[in-house]
């Protein structure tokens, strides 16, 4: 089944610890945290500390999602602070293979994202040690930004790279989902949806019906 990360950068903060109760309640796996550093990208965010206190409430895997550069400084408090999945972009540090190996090294799962500018072979070295790829359908900074159809053959190609070179990736796609567009990436081969405006443009009661949709 097609696996659903809700992204809390459209979540009401104030009501933190019930939204992410609800997304538990309502079929969500993981809960994606876009962690954004007004450099990388021109938006800033979270930092550890969010990870760390949502760690404490939720047993649901924390997909973080780094965008920020450097990236390898930062790493070891990403680490620590409880994340399950680190995912970076790649071209926004020169010390990725390392980066890799001290997520895998502590236990924990890294991805790699993919800017809506970056072609998917320029990464190829990095992808049997990944866990996760995450392809960008939006420019990263920003929520509730217009799907790019022009980045649905990457998952695709994606998966068809997986096939061919027996590599065990899942497949993400971040940006602009909603009913109309998961379906084209469902149908395209992807294997977990990062959410954010779609699912928390109605209330928490709300959570469950969409999070359907979604499927
Ligand atoms: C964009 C973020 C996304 C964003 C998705 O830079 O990485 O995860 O929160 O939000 P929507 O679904 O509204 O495009
Ligand atoms: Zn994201």
């Amino acid at each position: 089944m097609i696996k659903i990360s809700p992204s809390i950068l459209s979540a009401d903060l104030l009501k933190i610890e019930k939204v992410v109760k609800s997304l538990d309640e309502s079929g969500a796996d993981y809960i994606h945290i876009d962690i954004m550093d007004g450099h990388y990208v021109p938006n800033i965010t979270f930092g550890p500390n969010i990870v760390n206190s949502l760690s404490k409430i939720t047993s649901k895997i924390l997909d973080v999602h780094l965008m920020i550069k450097p990236v390898k400084p930062y790493i070891k408090e990403f680490i620590n602070s409880g994340s399950n999945i680190i995912s970076f972009h790649p071209e926004a540090d020169s010390n990725c293979e390392e980066i890799i190996n001290i997520i895998n090294q502590a236990g924990i799962k890294a991805g790699i994202a993919i800017h809506p500018d970056v072609n998917i072979m320029d990464f190829e070295y990095l992808y049997s040690k990944v866990h996760q790829i995450i392809v960008m359908t939006v420019v990263p900074g920003f929520g509730g930004q217009q799907f790019m159809n022009s980045q649905v053959k990457k998952i695709k190609d994606l998966y068809d790279l997986r096939k061919n070179k027996n590599y065990t990736y899942n497949i993400s796609v971040d940006g602009g989902i909603n009913d109309e567009t998961a379906k084209i990436c469902i149908d395209n081969g992807v294997d977990i949806l990062a959410v954010g405006s779609y699912i928390f443009s109605e209330g928490e009661q709300q959570y469950k019906k969409l999070i359907k949709s979604l499927r």
